[in-house]
């Protein structure tokens, strides 16, 4: 790459950052409401444990990376001792530090962006980054920068959107095109690319699948998709669409069509660097 072309990137992955700030400034209310419903609730502890199922050992310190409003704070805090979180969105944060999660101590919760964390190396015993990454244009820099504060043995868990079924694609795409709750650069990986650039940041990963299918389009997003809003009974009928999406998730042929694809992974003591 020549110079002109590493100032040419340097600066379209600066403006994204720009964007990215500017938009959740706008989202940062509609998230609250959009986790408000109880089905939503339900729908968004059923994620959140199971991405704390795949951290290991669930204890000591653990970081959210781009950890938005807050919503996997609580889950964390009644696991670990140590729960910091950090979001390149300070309206994203202000609602995170209002949650007053039992805890997690407000200090613990600061601005930074993904590559550039204010933890010194090996700090953590695991994190979790939870349909973050896709918003970060330079993902190889952030997943350097994860392996870093991780210690060796530590957790890597990671959900994000996953774009291998073509009616996924085609979903996703079509809401991109039709709201303005998005950015367009921010539309997800294929997992094969997703697990590729995992490995070469110099993780090994323990465990990839697809999650999110039925319960993940109509109770995840409210705000984007108001079906159950409308419909009685809709926590009772989440909790059958969780149930429907862990079968999903077992058949082969279907399972391919999840909405995210969700990593477990661990630093990978062999490769270069370490
Ligand atoms: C879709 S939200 C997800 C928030 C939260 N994890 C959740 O599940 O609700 C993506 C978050 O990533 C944050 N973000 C984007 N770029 C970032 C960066 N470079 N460093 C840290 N956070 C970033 C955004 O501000 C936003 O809060």
């Amino acid at each position: 790459m020549t110079t002109s072309d590493s100032a040419g990137r340097a600066e379209s992955e600066r403006l994204h950052k720009l964007r990215e700030v500017e938009l959740h400034e706008h989202l940062a209310p509609e998230y609250v409401r959009r986790y408000k419903p109880a089905f939503s609730a339900l729908f968004q502890r059923y994620w959140n444990d199971e991405i704390l199922a795949s951290t290991h050992p669930v204890s000591g310190r653990v970081l959210d990376c781009g950890c938005g409003t807050g919503v996997m704070l609580s889950t964390l805090a009644s696991h670990f001792e140590s729960v910091h979180a950090v979001d390149l969105s300070p309206d994203m944060l202000r609602l995170a530090a209002r949650r007053e999660t039992p805890g997690v101590r407000l200090g613990a919760i600061v601005r930074a962006d993904a590559e550039l964390l204010p933890y010194e190396d090996e700090y953590f015993d695991s994190v979790v980054c939870r349909g973050s990454l896709h918003h970060m244009p330079n993902l190889d820099a952030v997943l350097c920068e994860l392996r870093r504060v991780l210690r060796p043995g530590g957790r890597l868990v990671v959900s994000e959107p996953c774009n291998d079924s073509w009616l996924v694609r085609t979903a996703r795409r079509c809401l991109y095109v039709l709201s303005n709750r998005f950015e367009e650069a921010d539309e997800g990986y294929s997992s094969d690319e997703f697990n590729r650039c995992i490995r070469s940041a110099g993780f090994r990963i323990l465990e990839s699948r697809r999650f999110g299918y039925l319960a993940y389009a109509l109770a995840g997003f409210p705000d984007i998709v108001p079906i159950l809003k409308v419909l009685p009974f809709a926590r009772a009928l989440t909790s059958v669409l969780i149930r429907v999406d862990r079968v999903i998730e077992r058949v082969p042929g279907l399972a391919g069509m999840g909405f995210h694809v969700m990593v477990t992974a661990e630093r990978d003591e062999n490769c270069g660097d370490s």
